[in-house]
């Protein structure tokens, strides 16, 4: 089936848009949280930035100048409550939000310290730089291994020959492989909901982005999945530059080097990770991420 380009490079045509979907927030943690990440984030310079974004959808704030450097080559957790804006944020580095009628922004996003609104950005190109899994799985509705290639495919990556390559090594990555190997020409809507995020994973990381963009990527996963996929992430870096939103504390704390803490559109704080949970500057922070609000 025909696709849109720009569908089948960022998923948006199929995507869950906005927030609607919101994942239990999380509850007080039974143990103390301890980060894991490395000792000190890589600081592989300044993969994004954003300068003073402010964002609204009509008259409504969203995000209130928010300035923040990603570093490059590491895994940076945002975290925040429901509705804090971090689905937001997240879809603006990628230019998601355009499509929004009401969608209004002041500041800026820089990669590679060039505005992702200037004229001269090609969006194709900027959704192969940076890619995006969102919270609800969206594969499309072709069979499971065009869904893997069709980023590939559409960017002209490889040839023909090299597809089914290029399918066997994403799936494997995401250790999906065994499970689809006799089954590549089915639809992906026949997988359970994990492996439909799996795939997608798959799909996003076969067009090697720069930077992925993972919304809760693991919301639908059962333990295993979700231990494999965090080892994943932290074997993407430093190569690929990694923001993960999640709920859970644990797994910010476990997989990030750095972390993000949003609170009602602000950026409440941005450290390492590990200062962050254990000697937050903030009262704020330091509520939430010992389950004391959100
Ligand atoms: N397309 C849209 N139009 C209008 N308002 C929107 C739109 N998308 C998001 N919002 C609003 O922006 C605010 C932030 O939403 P966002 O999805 O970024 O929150 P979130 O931090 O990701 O929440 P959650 O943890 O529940 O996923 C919410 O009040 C939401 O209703
Ligand atoms: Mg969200």
């Amino acid at each position: 089936m025909a696709t849109e380009p720009d569908s089948v490079l960022s998923g948006d045509g199929f995507a869950a848009v906005g927030s609607g979907s919101s994942s239990p927030a999380v509850a007080a943690q039974a143990a103390p949280i301890v980060a894991t990440g490395r000792e000190s984030a890589p600081d592989g310079g300044v993969a994004i930035k954003a300068v003073g974004l402010t964002l609204s959808f009509g008259s409504r704030p969203i995000l209130t100048d928010i300035n923040t450097e990603i570093r490059r080559g590491s895994v940076t957790a945002l975290i925040g409550p429901t509705g804090s804006g971090k689905t937001t944020l997240l879809r603006t580095f990628n230019r998601m939000n355009d499509k929004v009628s009401t969608y209004r922004h002041a500041g800026d996003v820089l990669l590679d310290e060039r505005s992702i609104w200037h004229p001269g950005v090609d969006l194709i190109s900027l959704r192969r730089r940076v890619g995006m899994l969102f919270q609800r799985p969206n594969p499309f509705p072709m069979s499971i291994m065009d869904n893997v290639v069709a980023g590939t495919r559409a960017h002209k990556m490889v040839g023909r020959a090299g597809l089914r390559q290029v399918a066997e090594e994403h799936l494997t990555a995401v250790g999906l492989w065994h499970a689809v190997k006799d089954r590549l020409k089915d639809s992906p809507f026949r997988l359970s909901g994990g492996q439909q995020q799996l795939l997608c994973l798959a799909r996003a990381l076969a067009i090697k982005p720069e930077i992925l963009l993972l919304d809760e990527p693991t919301s639908a996963l059962d333990p295993n999945a979700t231990e494999s996929i965090e080892g994943l992430v932290r074997r993407l870096v430093p190569d690929i530059t990694v923001i993960i939103v999640t709920h859970n504390m644990q797994q910010a704390a476990r997989v990030s080097d750095r972390t993000m803490f949003l609170n009602q559109g602000r950026l409440v704080e941005h450290g390492e990770t590990r200062q962050v949970f254990e000697n937050p500057h903030s009262e704020e922070t330091a509520r939430y991420v010992q389950g004391r609000f959100g």
